[in-house]
């Protein structure tokens, strides 16, 4: 990996490449840049902005590699994952740093995203001596039945930019364990975290060919020229984590190919508030699960529905805790959150004040861009060359407003007062989302009854809806995804598909459900002639 020295007081640029069919490889494409959002002047990476030529190459070169690697035994395959998580815990401070430098993560979540990877891994290490396949019994004598998890071939991972290093590493790291080949299009928000980890592999120790990466957008570029392999019949699974709109188009392309793709799409997540609440307890939940991160998890909560009993307290106690929110530099150890991913992030956050203005909602806190001469006072980053919020809270809003239906990456959260239980659950169910909730109450009917009936993949029971373990499974339902889970056990499922398998060793022809022991019924009996009759 190449650098080179900035002008000024910046760190060094990274100047990457692709890399696939085991070594590096010249792009014809141009150079995209990737900039620190803390401080634009600051030039993080330098990559390619990767051809359709390019795409296929990796992908075509990946087939072989996948050859190799499947018939590698599974606890060798696993023993580079337990190298990975030496290498990611022995860099683990160097890592989390290039992340909070690349897209604006304060240290401390940094270096939790980087924890996520590396628990990814050990639980994945373990795995390679399980893999489990199942004996089942034959309905036939001397023959034995067998399953076993095959690999899929070549993965196509595609991924977003706000936690560069944990999603793939969900996606990359299943993959690969199973047996699969993976080719990478990281986000070109993150392409130099994107090459840290790489690199981690390479130096774990994974054979060449095996993970393969070509950088560049995704739109018209190289996301979806990967997608357009699936079409040309070189990729034989993609796994996505981004916008829903994105999702259905990958869904569609997968779909006509008769292949079913991982889609980790957005959210709108509701955050319940019930009467009988422990306040101080769900304030900080709502306040950590909407402004944490600056709102830019697809687990963020959008919508705080909370008890009419209560809202008048919530309000107060919510609006007081936000506006003491410290924004700023992501390395300084007070921040609270530092600033936005990316330009698009920002402007789709001040269009979504005007959406909830126009709808009648009122804004309780204004979330604005903070320019230079109008800081807040806790600010600590540079107004000029960064891209920060302040937190907007909108009050009065009601579940079929816009701003309450559509996911909005960025430090916004809207309030939205019920009468009850049945009011919470419809409010809490109101959009086509259902990826995280959360409800705060003491009471265990209520707990029961949120768990039965919402919708969501993922709920949590007094607690934030964001911050999910690494091995538990990660996913949604309705527009938040197909169906299929990241994380833990229930992943295998996406990265293998089942083969069954019988041995007769009988020496014969036996034919199932043809050649078995004749099991006829008893006959009939006329229970009415049995029994005496009544007198
Ligand atoms: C995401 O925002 O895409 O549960 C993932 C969480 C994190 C992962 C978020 N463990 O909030």
């Amino acid at each position: 990996m190449q650098t080179r020295e900035q002008p000024g007081p910046f760190p060094h640029t990274l100047l990457l490449g692709n890399f696939y069919a085991g070594g590096p490889r010249p792009s014809s494409g141009a150079l995209f840049e990737r900039r620190n959002p803390a401080d634009l002047r600051d030039l993080v990476s330098q990559a390619p902005q990767s051809s359709a030529e390019d795409v296929r190459a990796a992908c075509i070169a990946a087939r072989d590699a996948a050859r190799t690697w499947a018939h590698t035994p599974a606890p060798q395959r696993a023993e580079v994952l337990g190298r990975l998580a030496f290498l990611l815990t022995q860099d683990k401070e160097s890592l989390s740093r290039f992340v909070a430098r690349e897209v604006g993560k304060p240290l401390r979540e940094a270096r939790g995203s980087v924890q996520e990877a590396i628990d990814t891994a050990v639980f994945f290490q373990s795995e390679g001596r399980r893999l489990y396949g199942q004996t089942v019994p034959s309905e036939l004598s001397d023959k034995e039945l067998f399953t076993y998890r095959r690999p899929l071939g070549v993965v196509g991972v595609i991924t977003a930019g706000n936690f560069p290093l944990a999603v793939p590493s969900w996606k990359i790291i299943p993959a690969l364990l199973c047996g699969n080949a993976v080719v990478w299009k990281p986000s070109d928000d993150a392409p130099g975290t994107a090459a840290l980890f790489f690199r981690a592999w390479q130096r774990a120790g994974l054979p060449p060919g095996v993970l393969s990466i070509v950088h560049g957008g995704g739109k018209d570029q190289a996301g979806q020229f990967l997608i357009e392999q699936v079409e040309a019949g070189n990729i034989n699974k993609i796994s996505f984590t981004g916008s829903t709109a994105v999702g259905r188009r990958i869904g569609e392309v997968c779909g006509r190919n008769l292949q079913q793709p991982s889609l980790e799409l957005g959210g709108k997540n509701p955050l319940v508030i019930l009467a009988d609440a422990d306040l101080d307890l769900a304030v900080d939940g709502a306040l950590w699960a909407a402004f944490g991160t600056a709102g830019q998890r697809c687990t963020s909560a959008g919508n705080i529905i909370v008890d009419r009993r209560v809202l008048p307290t919530v309000r107060d106690k919510l609006l007081r805790r936000a506006r003491a929110l410290c924004i700023g530099d992501p390395s300084n150890p007070e921040v609270d959150y530092g600033p936005l991913i990316n330009e698009r992030f920002m402007a789709a956050f001040m269009r979504q004040r005007e959406t909830g203005i126009e709808a009648g909602a009122e804004l309780l806190l204004d979330g604005r861009q903070i320019l230079p001469g109008d800081e807040p006072e806790a600010f600590t980053g540079d107004a000029t060359h960064g891209l920060y919020a302040t937190p907007r809270i909108f009050d009065k809003v009601t579940i079929d407003m816009r701003i309450a239906q559509e996911e909005c990456f960025g430090p916004t959260v809207n309030l939205i007062e019920v009468d009850g239980m049945d009011e919470a659950m419809a409010a809490a169910n109101g959009t086509p989302y259902g990826l995280s909730s959360a409800i705060y109450t003491r009471d265990a009917r209520a707990m029961l009854r949120f768990k039965e009936e919402i919708t969501a993949g993922m709920t949590s029971i007094n607690n934030s809806t964001t911050g999910a373990e690494a091995h538990l499974p990660f996913g949604g339902n309705g527009w938040s995804g197909n169906g299929t889970r990241e994380s833990g056990i229930w992943v295998l499922d996406a990265y293998t598909r089942w083969q069954a398998v019988n041995v007769d060793l009988s020496g014969k022809l036996q034919k199932a459900q043809i050649d078995l022991v004749e099991n006829a019924l008893p006959p009939h009996e006329d229970l009415e002639a049995i029994l005496p009759k009544r007198p």
